[in-house]
C-alpha cells in the first residue's frame, strides 16, 4: 500500500491521547511500519500499558511515553523538546487528545473549561509548539488534528465539545492553508473526523462494542488511505452512518444559513419532513 510520504520507517510520530482508544490504535500502526513512536497523555501508568501493548505487537519498537496535559502550553512545548531530543524529526504529529463531556450553553461551566482547554487548546498548543520547528525540518510531515461530525453538524446535547471541535475544524483548515502557502513546505495538515468509535470515551461503561460503532483500528485504516491520496477532509463513516448520510448532514446544516432556516433546524420537530425528504433526494 502506498503511504503519505511522512510515513517512512525510521521516522517518529508524536500522538497525544496516545494511551487509549483512536491515538493507540494510530501509535500501533505506525509502529508496525517501522515507525519510532512517541505517545503523550495524563497518567504514567496508562502510558507505559500502552507501551506495552506496542511492543508486545511489534517487539522491538522504539516507544518514547511523556506524560503531558495538552491543555498546558508549557507541557506542550516540553513534549516537543522531548520528541526532538529522541528523534531529532517529527514526521508525524497528531494532535489527539480529547475529553468529554461538556455542557448545554449555560451550564457546567467547569466542564466548559476542560473540554475547550483539551479539546481546542490542546490542539492550538501542538500547533504552535511544533508547526514551525517541523516545516524547517524541510522534509515530508503531516500534522493530524482530531476533530468530530459534532463540529461540523453541531447537534444539541454538548454544545461544549461542538464549540471545541468546531474550533478544531477551523483551526486545522487555517493550517492547511497557511502550509500550502509557505514556499517549499512539505508539511501537510489533515482533519480525521471520525464516526461513532468504540473507545473509552464513548464506552460509558460497556466493554462490547455495539454493532453501529467502528473499531478504533477502521479508524486508522481510513486516516491512512485518505492520507495517501492527499485528502484533507478525513469524515469516517461506522457502521450506522454512512458517507452519503454525512454528506446530506453537512449541506443540510450550511443550508440552515443559506436558506434562513432556525439554526439546527434537523432537530426542530417543524422541519423533520423536509430533512426526511432531503435524506431521500439522489
Ligand atoms: N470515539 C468516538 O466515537 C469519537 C468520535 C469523534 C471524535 N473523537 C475524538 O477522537 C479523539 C480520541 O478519542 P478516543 O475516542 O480514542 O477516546 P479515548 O478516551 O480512548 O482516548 C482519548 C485519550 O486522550 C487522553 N487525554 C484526555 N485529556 C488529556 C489531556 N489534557 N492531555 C493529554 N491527554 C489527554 C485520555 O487520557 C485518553 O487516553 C478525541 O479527540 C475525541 O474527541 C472520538
Amino acid at each position: 500500500m502506498r503511504h503519505h510520504p511522512a510515513i517512512q520507517p525510521g521516522r517518529a510520530a508524536v500522538i497525544t491521547g496516545g494511551a487509549s482508544g483512536i491515538g493507540l490504535a494510530a501509535a500501533k500502526r505506525f509502529a508496525g511500519l517501522g515507525m519510532k513512536v512517541l505517545l503523550a497523555d495524563l497518567d504514567a501508568r496508562e502510558l507505559d500499558a500502552a507501551a506495552g501493548a506496542i511492543t508486545s505487537e511489534s517487539p522491538g519498537a522504539e516507544v518514547v511515553t511523556v506524560p503531558c496535559d495538552v491543555s498546558k502550553i508549557e507541557e506542550v512545548r516540553a513534549l516537543k523538546d522531548r520528541a526532538y531530543a529522541a528523534f531529532g524529526d517529527v514526521a508525524v504529529l497528531m494532535n489527539n487528545a480529547g475529553t468529554g463531556p461538556g455542557g448545554g450553553p449555560f451550564d457546567h461551566y467547569d466542564r466548559w473549561q476542560r473540554v475547550l482547554g483539551v479539546n481546542l487548546w490542546g490542539v492550538i498548543n501542538g500547533v504552535h509548539a511544533f508547526s514551525e520547528v517541523i516545516i524547517a525540518q524541510g522534509n515530508a510531515a503531516m500534522i493530524v488534528n482530531t476533530g468530530s461530525k459534532q463540529g461540523i453538524t453541531c447537534p444539541p446535547g454538548d454544545t461544549a465539545y461542538n464549540v471545541s471541535k468546531a474550533g478544531v475544524k477551523v483551526i486545522t483548515e487555517g493550517l492547511q492553508h497557511a502550509l500550502r502557502s509557505t514556499p517549499g513546505c512539505k508539511v501537510t495538515a489533515h482533519l480525521l473526523v471520525p464516526g461513532w468509535t468504540h473507545t473509552k470515551l464513548t464506552a460509558g461503561g460497556r466493554a462490547e462494542k455495539p454493532a453501529g460503532a467502528w473499531w478504533p483500528e477502521q479508524v486508522i485504516d481510513l486516516l491512512f488511505e485518505r492520507t495517501a491520496r492527499g485528502d484533507f477532509y478525513i469524515i469516517c463513516p461506522d457502521n450506522e452512518v454512512s458517507w452519503e448520510t454525512d454528506r446530506k448532514r453537512v449541506l443540510w446544516g450550511a443550508g440552515d444559513i443559506a436558506e434562513n432556516r432556525p439554526p439546527l433546524s434537523r432537530w426542530h420537530g417543524g422541519y423533520d419532513e423536509a430533512f426526511k425528504a432531503f435524506l431521500a433526494k439522489d
